[in-house]
């Protein structure tokens, strides 16, 4: 196996640095634009190795794509990050065209590979990215939901004052203002969240979770990077080790949820060949208007990438 990160910033390096100590690889490449970045980066992380006791190798290279050759796994975190005031959706004139240039050169490199995007806007980022590599679309797909939701069940740990290993939760459309965490699909232990929190606490916990990202900006004058990096490891390792995994994950939709070409974080099944299964909840209506409010917000910065005239 073989997976390589573009990108050895805060979140590419968390990433390389979370699958090599999980050996989810024998080699995990990092590449950065930056010179020499990704070779320090590879460096340190591997003087892990003889403390933390793991084999996979990280190496880096500086924008070389021969690295990265024949890679089962690329996972793009190549792009501004947000800065205190900003929106995901103020980086798309850099990003996109980031994304474009670094999407052409893995497929020419490892046309087999899937791909996995993390820079944002994320959704419209990976839309960008399967416009460019012109291949099955369960095979390009976008990470957000493992850490939104994962901000939403640390929250809620908090709140309840019970591990987090025993919440499990369900949370939709775009990575941005308008996801739609779905409290109706919020367990603990296996009882439903709604008897345990009062529905104002939950609702002040929903929006907590809505402007997670931006808190962590605020507090640290650029966009987190632990959570990310661990949420876009953990669906490396639902591909490579084939574990057929249900995460919210950004997909394609076709015609689910009543959607049609669109990026949208959705259940999926994940496995070796990328995104196996979407998932269709039965939605109630209030539920629905808010994945459709979220799908609007994502179509209008897919606009805006369309005027861009990349494609
Ligand atoms: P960072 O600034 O620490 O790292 C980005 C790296 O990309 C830099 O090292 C830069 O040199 C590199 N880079 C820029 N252009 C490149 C190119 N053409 N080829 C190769 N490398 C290139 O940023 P950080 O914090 O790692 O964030 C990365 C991206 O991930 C941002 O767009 C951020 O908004 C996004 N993000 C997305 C999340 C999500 O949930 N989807 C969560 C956190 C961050
Ligand atoms: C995050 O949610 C900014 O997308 C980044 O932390």
């Amino acid at each position: 196996m073989k997976i390589s990160v573009i990108g050895a910033g805060n979140v590419g390096a968390t990433c390389a640095d979370v699958c090599a100590r999980k050996e989810l690889a024998n080699e995990v490449v990092l590449l950065d634009i930056k010179e020499n970045f990704a070779e320090g980066k590879a460096l340190d992380i591997w003087q892990t190795a003889p403390i933390d006791l793991y084999d996979a190798r990280p190496v880096g290279s500086t924008n070389d794509y021969k690295a990265t050759a024949g890679s089962d796994v690329v996972v793009i975190t190549s792009g501004l990050p947000r800065k205190p005031g900003m929106s995901r959706d103020d980086l798309i004139e850099t990003n996109a065209k980031i994304v474009k240039s670094v999407t052409e050169q893995v497929i020419e490199h490892s046309p087999e590979a899937v791909i996995m995007v993390v820079s944002n806007p994320l959704d419209v980022m990976t839309y960008c990215a399967f416009l460019t590599a012109k291949v099955d679309p369960s095979k390009v797909f976008g990470m957000a939901g493992i850490l939104d939701t994962a901000r939403y069940r640390a929250f809620l740990a908090t709140e309840l004052n019970v591990s987090p290993k025993d919440i499990q939760a369900v949370l939709m459309g775009g990575h941005g203002d308008t996801m739609v965490p779905l409290p109706r699909y919020t367990t603990v232990g296996g009882i439903p969240v709604t008897e345990l929190i009062e529905a104002d606490k939950l609702d002040a916990i929903i929006e907590r979770t809505k402007g997670g990202g931006g808190e962590i900006v605020k507090l640290l004058g650029t966009s987190a990077w632990y959570a990310p990096g661990a949420a876009a490891a953990q669906m490396v390792e639902a591909v490579v080790r084939d574990q057929k995994r249900v995460f919210p994950v950004c997909a394609w939709l076709q015609g689910e949820y009543g959607l049609n070409d669109i990026y949208l974080g959705v259940p999926v099944v994940l496995g070796r060949k990328g995104i196996e299964r979407i998932i269709e909840l039965d939605l109630n209506e209030s539920e629905k208007q808010l994945l459709n409010t979220s799908a609007t917000a994502v179509k209008e910065v897919m606009g805006v990438l369309d005027t861009m005239k990349l494609f």
